[in-house]
């Protein structure tokens, strides 16, 4: 219900943000590195649509019925399926993805444990994961904001800046082989790869 709510106003946000603060330059590169049977998490309103290659092929999850009906609008050159569904229980066989993409959905989902096991099941073992999301600033004035934002934004979208993504990646059976910041770190983009099972 909250992300119905907030499929209305997501979008207009965004696009005011992310052309200035280089988010949108970023996404374009990091969506252009997916290949193959893509799988994208918490799709939303379809921001990455636009920006994959032709020659893949995407499934968009998201458990928003309201982001979704605006996803279905947007274009893509690439072929495209949405689904509603939930990312902690995906409704695909082990290894069936090349790259899946997460971009503002692990800083947002909860139990991110199980969501990252989930992706790392349909994940083929040499797939990539990306990943763009809201990330701790080392800016000292600029953390004591996005901390208390935090506090609130996290009890009503789930959107959380104080946990380090890179860190549960690691944690969670990836191996971080990219690492980038944006907006004084408030933004990190990494990619990733299945560690190797010991
Ligand atoms: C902050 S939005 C990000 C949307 C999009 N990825 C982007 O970059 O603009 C987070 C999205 O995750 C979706 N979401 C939250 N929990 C989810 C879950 N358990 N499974 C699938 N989608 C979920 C929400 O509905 C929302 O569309």
């Amino acid at each position: 219900m909250r992300y119905n709510l907030a499929s209305y106003v997501y979008e207009p946000i965004n696009t005011l943000l992310e052309k200035p603060t280089g988010i949108r330059k970023a996404r374009r590169e990091l969506i252009g590195k997916a290949y193959g049977k893509v799988i994208e998490l918490g799709v939303g309103t379809g921001l990455n649509l636009p920006l994959y290659r032709e020659d893949v092929e995407v499934i968009g999850i998201d458990v928003s019925e309201g982001m979704l009906k605006k996803a279905e609008r947007k274009k893509s050159p690439a072929k495209v399926k949405l689904l509603r569904g939930d990312a902690r229980s995906l409704p695909f066989p082990d290894e069936s993805f090349d790259t899946a993409v997460s971009t503002f959905f692990l800083c947002v989902v909860p139990e991110k444990e199980r969501v990252l096991s989930e992706i790392k099941r349909v994940l083929k073992p040499d797939g990539l994961l990306l990943t763009m999301e809201c990330s701790p600033t080392r800016n000292p004035v600029f953390w004591n904001f996005l901390r208390g934002l935090s506090s609130l934004t996290s009890k009503i979208t789930g959107t959380d800046f104080r946990i380090d993504i890179g860190e549960l990646l690691r944690r969670n059976g990836f191996e971080v082989i990219e690492e980038k910041n944006l907006v004084n770190g408030a933004v990190r983009i990494l990619v990733a790869k299945p560690s190797p099972e010991p």
